[in-house]
C-alpha cells in the first residue's frame, strides 16, 4: 500500500453550513473528545498513508483548523458536486492516481476501512467504490441500490420513492474514485434534483452509465456514517468516542474507578497502570505515564504527567510534570511550564511558563510566573511574582536550596541566589546573593493601650 502512496490523495467537504448546531464556528470544527471533527477526518486519511489532502471550505476558521492541508474554497453552498468541483484543479494535479472523497463531519471514519476500501477498489478496477454502511434508520441518507451484489445507483432521501425509503445500506458520503473518471464526471453534473444542487452521487451514477465501473465497499460498522446536525447528534459522537477510548485504555492496563465524567481524546496516550479518576478530563496531545493517578475532576490539555505522580483536582495546558511529584488539590498549570521530579504544588497554585526544579515544594496560594525554580527550594504561603510590570513581562531566578518566606513578592527582573532566605512579607526588588537573608518590609511599632478605646465602643455596640 505505501508504494501507492504517491498515487492517492483526498478532498474532504467542509464547506457545508450546519445551522441547527447553533455553533458560534462552523459545524465541522465542532469537538468530539475535545478534537474537531475535521481533524478526525484529516487524521484518519493521514493514519491510511494518504499524504496529499484537499479541504473544501468556505469559512476562514474551517481554513485555520485545516493546517497542514491543502484548501480550496466553495463560496456557494450548490452541493457536495459542486464541492469537489471547487477542488478541479487539485484533482488535475493527481490525476493519475485515485481520490478519496470524505465528509469532514463525519469523524469516525477509520484508516482500516479507508484501505480496505481502497484495496477493493485496486482489485476491482473500478473507477468509483462507494464505501457504504448498514443502519437502523437510513434517516436522511443516500439509499445504496444494488442489482444482486452490483452497485445499480444512490438515491438521496428526499428524491426515494417509498420502497426505496426502507432500504437500510446507506451511502456514508465516503468513495474512492478514479481521479481522471470523477473529473469527467463532475462535467456532468446537474442540479435538476428535489435540492436543486449539485450532487457528487451524480457523478457515481455518471461513471456507472459510462460502463467504466462501479463497486460498493460495505464498511463492518455503521459508526463511520454518523455525522452530528444538532447538539444532541454530537453528544452522541462524544458519548460514542469516550466510551471507546476507555475500553481501548481498560484493554491496555488502565485503571479507573467509574465511567462518570471521565472524557479522552483520541490522541491521549496513558501507560498500563496509571488510574484516571472520575471527572477528568484528558485532551490533545496528553500522556499519562504508569502509576500517575489523575483526578478527580481535572482537565489535562496536552500535558505530560510523569510515573507515579498525583494530579489532583487540577488543572494543566501543553506542560510537563516529572516523576513522582504531587500537583493539587486546586492548582493550575499554565502553557509552557516544565515540573521537574517530586515538586509538591498544593492548593491554589499557578505557575506559568516557568521551570521548577527537583524536590521543590510551592505548597499553598502562590503565584509563579516567567520564573525559573531551583532544586529543593521551599516557597511558603503567599508567594506572588509580580513578572508583568504593566508594560513586560520579565523573567525572576530562584537558585537551589533558596527558602522563600510566606508572603514574599518576588519583584521581577530579579535573581534570588543559592540557599539565600526572604523574611515573610518581603517585597524584593533587588537582587538577593546566595546564603544571604532579605528582609523588606516596615519594622514594627507598638502602640499601648491603642486598641482599648475601639474595643469599648464595639463591645458596647455588640451587647445591645
Ligand atoms: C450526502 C450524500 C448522501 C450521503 C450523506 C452522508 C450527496 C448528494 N448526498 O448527503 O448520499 O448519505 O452525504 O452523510 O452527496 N458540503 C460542502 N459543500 C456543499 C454541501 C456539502 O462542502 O455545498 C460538505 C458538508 O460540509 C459535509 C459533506 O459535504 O461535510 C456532506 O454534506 P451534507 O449536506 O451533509 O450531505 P447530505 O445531503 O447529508
Ligand atoms: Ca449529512
Amino acid at each position: 500500500m505505501s508504494n501507492c502512496a504517491d498515487s492517492m490523495s483526498c478532498v474532504i467537504l467542509a464547506a457545508g453550513e450546519g445551522k441547527r448546531m447553533h455553533a458560534p464556528h462552523s459545524k465541522v470544527l465542532c469537538e468530539v473528545s475535545g478534537k474537531p471533527m475535521l481533524r478526525w477526518v484529516i487524521d484518519a486519511a493521514r493514519a491510511a498513508g494518504i499524504e496529499k489532502i484537499c479541504v473544501v471550505a468556505s469559512s476562514d476558521d474551517v481554513k485555520q483548523a485545516a493546517e497542514g492541508c491543502e484548501i480550496r474554497e466553495q463560496k456557494e453552498r450548490l452541493g457536495t458536486g459542486h464541492a469537489v468541483i471547487c477542488a478541479k484543479d487539485f484533482l488535475l494535479e493527481n490525476q493519475d492516481g485515485n481520490t478519496l472523497v470524505l465528509c469532514g463531519d463525519a469523524p469516525f471514519i477509520d484508516p482500516q476501512t479507508v484501505r480496505d476500501a481502497y484495496a477493493q477498489h485496486m482489485a476491482s478496477g473500478a473507477a468509483v467504490t462507494v464505501i457504504s454502511a448498514v443502519v437502523e434508520q437510513p434517516g436522511a441518507y443516500g439509499r445504496i441500490l444494488r442489482q444482486g451484489d452490483a452497485l445499480a445507483g444512490i438515491v438521496e432521501a428526499a428524491d426515494c420513492d417509498e420502497r426505496q425509503r426502507a432500504i437500510c445500506e446507506i451511502n456514508s458520503g465516503a468513495y474512492w474514485f478514479s481521479t481522471r473518471a470523477l473529473v469527467e464526471a463532475l462535467g456532468t453534473l446537474k442540479n435538476d434534483n428535489a435540492q436543486g444542487e449539485y450532487y457528487l452521487t451524480d457523478a457515481v451514477a455518471a461513471i456507472l452509465k459510462s460502463g467504466k465501473g462501479a463497486g460498493c465497499f460495505a464498511a463492518s460498522g455503521a459508526d463511520i456514517v454518523l455525522g452530528a446536525n444538532n447538539p444532541a447528534d454530537l453528544l452522541l459522537l462524544n458519548e460514542i468516542a469516550n466510551r471507546r477510548a476507555i475500553d481501548r485504555h481498560l484493554a491496555n492496563g488502565v485503571h479507573f474507578l467509574s465511567r462518570d465524567g471521565v472524557v479522552i481524546g483520541p490522541d491521549v496516550v496513558i501507560e498500563p497502570g496509571a488510574t484516571i479518576l472520575p471527572g477528568s478530563i484528558l485532551y490533545g496531545s496528553t500522556k499519562v505515564c504508569a502509576g500517575a493517578k489523575i483526578g478527580p475532576n481535572s482537565l489535562l490539555s496536552n500535558l505530560t504527567v510523569g510515573p507515579g505522580t498525583v494530579f489532583n483536582a487540577s488543572q494543566g495546558y501543553d506542560s510537563r510534570i516529572g516523576a513522582n511529584a504531587h500537583i493539587g488539590p486546586f492548582v493550575h498549570i499554565r502553557p509552557n511550564s516544565v515540573i521537574d521530579d517530586k515538586v509538591k504544588i498544593g492548593d491554589y497554585v499557578e505557575v506559568k511558563n516557568s521551570h521548577i526544579g527537583e524536590g521543590t515544594s510551592l505548597a499553598h496560594l502562590t503565584y509563579i510566573g516567567d520564573s525559573d525554580v531551583g532544586r529543593h527550594c521551599n516557597f511558603g504561603c503567599g508567594v506572588v511574582v509580580v513578572n508583568y510590570d504593566g508594560e513586560v513581562k520579565n523573567r525572576t531566578t530562584v537558585g537551589d536550596f533558596a527558602f522563600i518566606g510566606c508572603n514574599t513578592n518576588l519583584v521581577a527582573p530579579v535573581t534570588i541566589g543559592d540557599g539565600a532566605y526572604t523574611a515573610a512579607g518581603t517585597t524584593v526588588t533587588k537582587d538577593v546573593p546566595a546564603g544571604a537573608l532579605a528582609v523588606g518590609r516596615a519594622r514594627q511599632t507598638v502602640i499601648e493601650g491603642w486598641a482599648a478605646k475601639k474595643l469599648q465602643k464595639y463591645i458596647a455596640k455588640k451587647s445591645k
